[in-house]
């Protein structure tokens, strides 16, 4: 398949990009600093661009099969809108060209998965470090929710750099009120992908630990 990867530079974009490359699909990703891409392959395509300029998207989403996002910031203390924002200009330009597979990594805990990162990120890690990335991360689910993609919004437990597993848990029951489950990038780049050829969580958000 022909896939546009969003945030390719990041522990879990890199995942996703690796592992794409390997299942034989061709990958354009829309990176901010091509230079942080260390490798080349023939079926990899860099484009700079940054997902708050709408015509960063625009050439690169065309003739695309699907869309994956891993998009993120450490920008944890100003109150920013990088996520929502980035979104909808995803959004935009997938619905302009017609590709409707767009597959978003968000987290659990946001929405109706709240509190389930367990009591440390309830109580602690959200209200104290990341009130204002999950009130824009809330939004950016709500506008995803409302397009009229095919999506599917995957919510992680806490992100680690372990190796890929392929018994991880997946579901829209997964997570825990009280314990911090776990999950490798590499694990949720596998999840992403499989999505592709599944039509299981289109329109849904599943949760995905170890
Ligand atoms: N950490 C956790 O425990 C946890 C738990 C659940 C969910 N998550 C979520 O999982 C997702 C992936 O996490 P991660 O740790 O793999 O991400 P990450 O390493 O922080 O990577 C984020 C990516 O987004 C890119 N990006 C940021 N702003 C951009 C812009 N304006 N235009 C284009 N690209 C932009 C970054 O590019 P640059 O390299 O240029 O900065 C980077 O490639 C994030 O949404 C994160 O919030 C994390």
């Amino acid at each position: 398949m022909k896939l546009l990867v969003i945030g390719g530079t990041g522990g879990t974009g890199r995942e996703l990009i690796k592992q794409g490359l390997d299942k034989g699909h061709i990958i354009t990703a829309v990176v901010r600093k091509p230079i942080k891409i260390k490798y080349s392959h023939p079926n990899l395509i860099i484009l700079k661009g940054n997902v708050l300029i709408p015509e960063s998207l625009e050439q690169a989403v065309q003739g695309q099969d699907a869309v994956l996002s891993a998009l993120g910031h450490k920008k944890f203390f100003i109150k920013t809108t990088i996520l929502s924002r980035g979104t909808k200009n995803i959004i935009s330009a997938m619905t302009k060209n017609q590709v409707k597979r767009f597959i978003c990594i968000t987290s659990l805990g946001i929405n109706d998965s709240k509190f389930k990162l367990g009591l440390y990120y309830t109580l602690f890690t959200i209200p104290l470090i990341l009130l204002f990335y999950f009130i824009d991360k809330s939004k950016q689910e709500k506008l995803i929710m409302k397009s009229t993609l095919d999506w599917t919004i995957i919510r992680p437990g806490q992100l680690t750099n372990g190796k890929k597993r392929t018994n991880y848990k997946h579901g829209l029951t997964v997570g825990s009120y009280i314990l911090t489950k776990m999950i490798s990038r590499a694990s949720v780049a596998d999840f992403m992908l499989n999505q592709l050829d599944n039509q299981t969580y289109i329109r849904k958000t599943p949760g995905i630990i170890n």
